[in-house]
């Protein structure tokens, strides 16, 4: 990729993923560089004329300029009148170049860190946002901590969009300037620009792959240190208990430490094109100087003439030229961490979610629910986790679910909850099938109880009542559903419902309050995966009290190993190896699945 294009293919497609108003800024922030460049590039300009002038200030004296002027403005006479007036007015310019040129600094400076935020916001947000409303199939197969990883690089492509602007407002500086003292002094301005060209080319394509590599290896060891660092948060029981801090300890030191390197290569590769482009400044006066007295053996007035027009087409090429350089190498370092985050962006957005229902529709479950030929294959899995189940489920009814360790229950009961679509067959609601459109509406009516429940952090109230997490919640049906869950831990009359939920709830009260949350919202479908394994004996007789008191209102499915926990149910479905054992009334599926699965051999 040339320079211009490493330019444009990064900026177009960053642009691209820009809302209307975030585009509008960038063309503001680029008209506010430009225009700062083009100031700092005249207010050089003006000094240079401001020496001249205290050096020379006949040559106002006696220009055509100032002669007109004198004619329109009888005062421009007495100011010309005397060379110390004559300084005084001129430096008025420079002065006032270099203010306006400061304040486009400070308005560059500022709309620049804010872009970079927005835009890191703007990406940032909307990749939570396709991430949450990804299916749930999808989030079994993905790993979320690269979308943590992404998260974190989000901040690259705002510094890189500022750096493509930055490098792009330079170079229409360097083009001007370029032109205007190519008109000026030829001989000089191709010999600067030919030897600071190659310079800027030379060092850049130097740079250019070990930025590369450095970019992948950093961004590389960045990625497995997040990898790293997720897997000790999420497994420090355990760590503790197998004494296996140094191991992950040495792992993630392992992967900060191939980080240095890289890292600090690419913080200081920017500065590289400046010291080099200086260099080669200076190199090019001595060439002159050396070129001069060898080959044309000049006296020392021609030496010094030629060594000064040098040094200023030099100083005023240098900032310009190298900031367009320090920019590009910037934004090749960018593009490690950048790139791959616009990528998962991309694929994110490419991927079908489920969208944001935009008013919870009325869905109502009348009769039945039934499972037509349903079979269900995990993303990447080779065998399927169930196999043609067919099964109707009467509405008021309640339905056991019994089977071994990994026969199918969980499965089932995510396609039962609309989490999983079925891979093929259907699941219909009263003779309809559940469409993907249908299955948000179809959700709101399940009140579902995992086997592992998620503690949000807040108070056992809005655990309770996470459906209307953020909205007012109703604090009686909150604590009728922690009554009825059997939560026996927030004093009497479960008043204190306002106490922290995280950190200090045993397995069995984290379990009641998901009990609890699934009640809140008064489902017309209640679903337990074993959701009582942790309980006691007397809060799970409880629990099945509240379940029994609803027979009839609504329908239950129950998953459970201890078998005495599906003794409320009317009905029950015996699976195993991901297909339907037998299906009938409760106590002879029971019998059925003691006696096969569950007898000694
Ligand atoms: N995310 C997944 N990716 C691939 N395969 C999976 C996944 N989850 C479950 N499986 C497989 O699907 C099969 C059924 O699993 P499921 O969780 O439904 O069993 P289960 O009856 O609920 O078991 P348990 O009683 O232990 O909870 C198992 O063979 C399991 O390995
Ligand atoms: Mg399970």
């Amino acid at each position: 990729m040339n320079r211009l294009s490493l330019l444009n293919a990064n900026f177009r497609r960053i642009y691209r993923v820009l809302p209307a108003g975030m585009q509008r800024s960038v063309w503001l922030l680029f008209f506010l560089m430009t225009a700062m460049a083009i100031t700092e590039l005249a207010s050089v300009m003006a000094l240079t004329a401001f020496f001249a002038t205290i050096n020379r200030p006949e040559s106002i004296i006696n220009s055509c300029y100032a002669k007109q002027a004198a004619e329109i403005w009888p005062e421009v006479r007495h100011i010309l009148d005397d060379p110390r007036r004559i300084i005084l007015w001129v430096s008025i310019l420079p002065i006032a170049l270099i203010a306006a040129k400061n304040v486009f600094s400070a308005l560059v400076a500022w709309k620049s860190s804010m872009m970079g935020e927005r835009v890191a916001m703007h990406i940032g947000g909307k990749i939570m946002q396709r991430f949450l409303y990804m299916p749930y199939s999808w989030h079994l197969s993905a790993q979320s901590s690269r979308a943590l990883t992404c998260m974190g690089w989000r901040f690259s492509i705002g510094s890189m969009l500022i750096q493509i602007l930055t490098a792009y407002s330079n170079l229409i500086t360097v083009g001007i300037l370029f032109a205007g003292l190519a008109c000026y002094e030829p001989g000089v301005t191709f010999s600067c620009v030919l030897m600071m060209a190659s310079t800027a080319f030379f060092t850049y394509s130097l740079l250019r792959k070990r930025i590369d590599r450095a970019g992948a290896d950093a961004a590389n060891a960045q990625a497995k240190e997040t990898d790293a660092n997720v897997t000790a948060i999420g497994g420090v029981r355990e760590i503790i208990i197998y004494q296996k801090q140094q191991r992950f300890l040495d792992a993630i030191r392992q992967y900060t430490q191939k980080c240095i390197r890289p890292r600090s290569f690419l913080s200081i590769s920017a500065t590289v094109p400046t010291w080099t482009l200086e260099s080669a400044g200076f190199m090019l006066i001595w060439f002159a100087v050396f070129y001069l007295i060898t080959v044309q053996d000049a006296g020392i007035a021609r030496i010094t003439a030629t060594v000064a027009l040098i040094a200023l087409t030099a100083w005023r090429v240098l900032p310009s030229l190298n900031r367009v350089v320090s920019a590009t190498v910037s934004i090749r370092s960018l593009q490690a961490t950048a790139l791959p985050c616009l990528e998962y962006f991309e694929g994110l957005a490419k991927e079908t979610t489920d969208d944001p229902p935009l008013a919870a529709p009325y869905f109502a479950i009348r009769k039945e629910i039934v499972f037509d030929h349903v079979s269900y294959r995990y993303p990447g899995a080779k065998e399927n986790a169930l196999t043609d189940i067919c099964c109707r489920i009467p509405v008021g009814t309640t339905l056991g679910l019994v089977g071994r360790s990994g026969a199918g229950k969980s499965t089932f009961i995510n396609i039962l909850s609309g989490l999983l679509a079925p891979t093929s067959g259907q699941l219909l609601v009263d003779g309809r099938p559940m469409t993907p459109e249908e299955l948000a509406a179809y959700r709101s009516q399940v009140g579902y109880v995992p086997q592992s429940p998620y503690m949000l952090k807040g108070s056992i109230a809005e655990n309770v009542a996470f459906r209307d997490w953020g909205q007012p919640l109703d604090e009686e049906r909150v604590r009728q559903a922690c009554r009825e869950a059997a939560i026996d831990f927030l004093g009497p009359d479960c008043k204190d419902i306002d106490r922290p939920a995280s950190g200090g709830l045993s397995g069995g009260q984290a379990q009641r309050v998901s009990i609890a949350r699934a009640l809140y919202t008064e489902p017309s479908l209640l679903i337990f995966d074993e959701a009582t394994s942790a309980l006691d004996q007397a809060s799970e007789n409880m629990v099945q009290e509240a379940v029994a008191h609803s027979k009839g209102k609504r329908t239950c499915v129950i998953a459970a190993h201890r078998l005495s926990t599906l003794e409320v149910c009317d009905s029950a479905l015996l699976i195993a190896g991901g297909k339907i054992d037998s299906f009938g009334e409760i106590h002879e599926i029971l019998n059925r699945y003691q006696m096969n699965y569950l007898a000694e051999p």
